[in-house]
């Protein structure tokens, strides 16, 4: 039987394509234009210094006509050019995207969807990943592919698939989640228990009672609105499970072949599918950056942490980015001049070791003719993107490979966690209007503005090197989490939790305990009661008042009102008005510490922060905990100023100074090094002009 309870396991190493210097490229896909077109792109890939490309995404009806006939004179040519061209080749298994044949002989592979429609052919990203038949033909594909260009010299990595995505409710998916439940629960009592069954009159008696929850069982809203949140949380479980389960039978095709490195392409904290579970399958992570707007570089940032997180640390891929504009969304502003080669570095400065786009040529026709590419249908090179293409091309190619491996020397650590994330945005009460990315991204940014340098890992992470964890919204606490986290604090380090945290075990069901539960001696707290609002009402959060950095400040609390107990934590903050004026809003336990291996005679430092502050309340209390383990950066003062930091195998330390603002800023540089942009020495102290949307890589 599975592990019910999610084990503290090492992350398995990464494997990590063998490139030259910073993979630089993208998708491309010449099987949709005439050959004088490829010649045409080379020539301009050799101006922009294009080293790496991703081929075959969606050639899948293209190579395989029919279930019988393979026919690889295409992606040969496609191939054999590339490689005749010296690039590297990220080479796909075509898999994201199935012919039609596929559907008329195995209607099967077409899902049926939360409603309870049955889809018909069509768009991509939607095979059943239970389908047999999608599972063989799609592990037969990637066999084959794999084959016949596993010995070819240029083949750097694999991608499986395209942006996993989704869910179905099929009967092969309920007969497939059937077996995943049995797996984890054994007896049909577990399942009970852990489900609250008896709740609503829901024992069941036979396993096949049991249907995938959607919108015609358990639901009654969206996906989110769910009358057992039991049976939800494990359908989710088992839909990352199961997409896994596919993944990996391509990538044992492939294995039969090649040992290279497999990835495929994630897309950040996309909810539905839990990437931590995906981990340790992937030999290297990557991931496509679109980020919705262009005015919060702290989401980017935080992003590339939880994509690095993914292998304990080691670099990941950027595997798209769109050098202009996107086409899906209703409105696609351009990067403005600058952005797209910011972005890039940006992506390097945060671990990765490739700088990819989507896409290298513009598609001629369908939904994406109008998406940003490297080329456009004119194919010219005096266009703004091919430009900045080439310009930053040239950039990375002075670089050269000196970065390559380098990993992130983080001491703060943000824990994240899909079941948490799930839990609580579909519990009902207390307050739905509490979103879980937009809570972490709040915690996140005043993290980074404040210049801390994150690791962004699951909850089930090893945390020693950490002196601040921060966990925002630990909903859910799985067995041995609130004890790892007593290590951090016991051992002088800072933990900062809050809202909603500590309320429900695995099964999310509630502890049969106070608020919140298992954390709460660590904490010294107990809460007696939540209260909650609309977001336009705010309380205010008077601090105390003293010699503490927190002296007199007034911030607001909004959407969740804590009223905490403190059972030993000294009060940091009180609610300004309501019934509860006067009672604990945010707490600090401390917890002395003998021989402290951060600081001499330290405490350990537990923060409970019972409310939604707003930015500056926030700010604050992030600020001070990271000042007490001297990790303020030192472009902090500068809002829209990142430092972000990695430590080449050769010793050799990159700091990334960047300046997310349109508007120049005077620095005051932090070390000696040298300039790799500007290729001049800085010395400590210097001042210096940083332009706006431009960057400084200091070199020591
Ligand atoms: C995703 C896909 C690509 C393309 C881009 C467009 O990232 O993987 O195939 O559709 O979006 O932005
Ligand atoms: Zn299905």
């Amino acid at each position: 039987m599975t592990d019910r309870h999610i084990p503290f396991t090492p992350a398995t190493p990464a494997l990590l394509p063998a490139t030259r210097g910073i993979a630089f490229g993208g998708d491309y896909n010449p099987e949709q234009w005439p050959h004088a077109v490829w010649d045409a792109d080379y020539q301009a890939f050799n101006v922009a210094n294009i080293t790496t490309i991703t081929l075959g995404v969606f050639i899948w009806s293209l190579i395989q006509p029919s279930e019988n006939t393979y026919d690889f004179t295409k992606l040969d040519e496609i191939v054999a050019r590339a490689t005749s061209e010296g690039r590297s080749i990220c080479l796909a298994t075509a898999t994201g995207a199935i012919p039609p044949w596929v559907a008329t002989e195995y209607p099967e592979v077409t899902r049926i969807d939360f409603e309870g429609r049955a889809h018909g052919y069509g768009q991509r990203h939607n095979s059943c990943w239970s389908s047999p038949a999608f599972r063989r033909l799609s592990a037969a594909l990637a066999g084959r592919i794999a084959e016949r260009y596993a010995d070819n010299p240029n083949v750097v990595a694999w991608h499986i698939g395209n942006e996993y995505g989704g869910a179905c409710y099929c009967d092969l998916c309920a007969a497939s989640f059937r077996a995943w439940l049995r797996d984890r629960y054994e007896t049909l009592e577990a399942l009970n228990e852990a489900w609250n069954a008896t709740f609503w009159s829901h024992r069941f008696t036979d396993w096949d009672q049991v249907v995938p929850p959607n919108a015609l069982t358990e639901h009654w809203r969206g996906p989110a609105y769910t009358a057992f949140q039991g049976i939800t949380l494990d359908y989710r479980r088992f839909t990352t499970d199961n997409a896994i389960s596919q993944f990996n039978g391509e990538k044992a095709a492939i294995r039969e072949y090649s040992d290279l490195p497999v990835t495929t392409n994630l897309m950040g904290f996309y909810e539905p599918l839990d990437y931590h579970r995906w981990a340790p399958h992937l030999d290297f992570a990557s991931w496509d950056n679109y980020p919705p707007r262009a005015d919060e570089p702290w989401r980017t940032a935080v992003t590339h942490d939880l994509m690095r997180g993914l292998k304990d640390g080691a670099p990941f891929w950027l595997m798209e980015q769109t050098p202009t504009a996107t086409a899906s969304r209703d409105v696609n502003p351009v990067r403005k001049p600058g952005v797209m080669r910011l972005w890039s570095w940006q992506a390097v400065a945060h671990g990765s070791d490739s700088v990819l786009f989507f896409q290298m040529r513009a598609s001629r026709g369908a939904c994406e003719m109008n998406h940003g590419a490297v080329l456009g249908h004119s194919g010219r090179l005096d266009t703004r993107a091919f430009r900045e293409v080439a310009g930053l091309g040239a950039e990375l190619k002075a670089l050269g490979d000196e970065t390559i491996g380098a990993r992130t020397p983080a001491k703060v650590a943000l824990l994240i966690d899909w079941d948490s994330w799930w839990a609580l945005e579909m519990a009902d009460g207390p307050n739905r209007l509490v979103g879980y990315l937009p809570t972490v991204l709040q915690w996140a940014r005043t993290l980074w503005e404040a210049g801390a340098q994150l690791d962004v890992v699951s909850v089930t992470s090893e945390m020693s090197a950490y002196d601040v964890v921060v966990a925002p919204l630990l909903h859910m606490v799985k067995d041995g989490v609130a004890e790892r986290l007593d290590e951090v604090v016991a051992r002088g380090g800072s933990l900062v939790t809050g809202y909603l945290s500590g309320r429900v075990d695995e099964d999310d069901r509630r502890f049969l305990d106070d608020v919140p539960g298992p954390l709460k001696q660590m904490l010294g707290i107990r809460v007696s009661e939540t209260d909650s609002a609309e977001p336009d009402h705010s309380n205010p959060i008077q601090f105390a008042d003293g010699p503490g950095a927190h002296g007199g400040l007034t911030a607001a609390g909004r959407m969740i009102f804590e009223v905490i107990v403190a059972e030993g934590a000294e009060v940091v903050a009180r609610y300004g008005e309501d019934f509860y004026a006067g009672e604990p809003a945010v707490t600090l336990n401390r917890r002395p510490v003998g021989d402290s291996p951060l600081v001499e005679g330290v405490e350990g430092h537990a923060w409970y922060i019972g409310t939604q502050l707003d930015h500056e309340g926030l700010s604050h209390i992030m600020r001070s905990v990271l000042a007490r383990h001297d990790l303020v950066g030192p472009y902090a003062d500068l809002p829209y100023v990142e430092l972000a930091t990695r430590i080449a195998p050769s010793g050799i330390k990159f700091d990334f100074i960047i300046n997310h603002s349109a508007e120049p800023v005077e620095i005051t540089v932090h070390a000696d090094g040298q300039d790799v942009l500007g290729r001049r020495h800085l010395a400590k102290g210097e001042r210096v002009t940083l332009g706006g949307t431009d960057l400084i890589i200091v070199r020591s």
